[in-house]
């Protein structure tokens, strides 16, 4: 059965997979690539990558709301705890199985502290293995490593990178790294939202054709690709 992804603008996504909901940094308020907010959403699983705003985002009313259980790792899910919501604790290189499938984090170079100052542990990337036996990689804020190599020994269908550059990868790394991903769909994220991460993504996707194995996936926000 495929499954349904739809991009929210940013590193917004969310994952339809046999019923479920599974959202991935679900910013939607103040994110000024969408007007959905999140009292309008519905949630069984959220996986979040850091504490920056940008990504956790409306985590904590969501998960209030709908129930849903929170996957991240254990510093950031800790702190979750205290704010009444339902986690589960994970942490980089572990895999856990839910009603949707798979979920390992993954590495991710970059910073994680949350709004209130505190620190949210280590910033991680996700790899969801759908029931279906779909592979999806949102690689989170991070620059590129040559470990993306073991993850694309995983098999990856759908690998989304940021592009933006300036505190992430950016359009020419996000192509070395789909070199070590080998997925067959590559979707770019976190540019075009503020004037520091502007990036023309049809170029890009342009490049993805000519120079890997990958297709690109250009959605406009509120958009979505079925995976098959
Ligand atoms: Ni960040
Ligand atoms: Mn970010």
């Amino acid at each position: 059965m495929p499954i349904q992804v739809t991009w929210w603008g940013h590193a917004t996504f969310a994952l339809q997979i046999d019923g479920y909901n599974v959202w991935i940094d679900p910013w939607l308020t103040d994110n000024p690539m969408t007007n959905l907010t999140p009292d309008k959403v519905e949630a069984d699983y959220i996986l979040v990558t850091h504490g920056h705003g940008d990504h956790l985002g409306d985590t904590i009313p969501l998960a209030q709301r709908t129930g849903a259980t929170v996957i991240t790792v254990a510093e950031l899910a800790h702190w979750l705890d205290t704010q009444g919501v339902k986690t589960q604790m994970q942490h980089i290189g572990g895999t856990v199985n839910y009603p949707f499938g798979k979920v390992k984090l993954t590495i991710a170079h970059h910073g994680s502290r949350l709004p209130d100052g505190s620190y949210a542990g280590p910033p991680c990337g996700v790899l969801v293995r759908s029931t279906g036996g779909q592979t999806v990689y949102h690689a989170g804020d991070t620059g590129l490593f040559l470990d993306m190599q073991l993850y694309g020994d995983e098999g990856i269908d759908l690998a989304i990178l940021p592009i933006g550059d300036a505190v992430t990868m950016g359009p020419d790394d996000a192509l070395r790294a789909l070199r070590l991903l080998k997925p067959r769909f590559a979707m770019p994220m976190h540019y075009n939202t503020w004037e520091g991460i502007k990036q023309d993504e049809k170029a890009w996707g342009a490049r993805v054709a000519a120079e890997t194995s990958a297709q690109a996936v250009l959605l406009q926000p509120g958009e979505s690709f079925e995976l098959d």
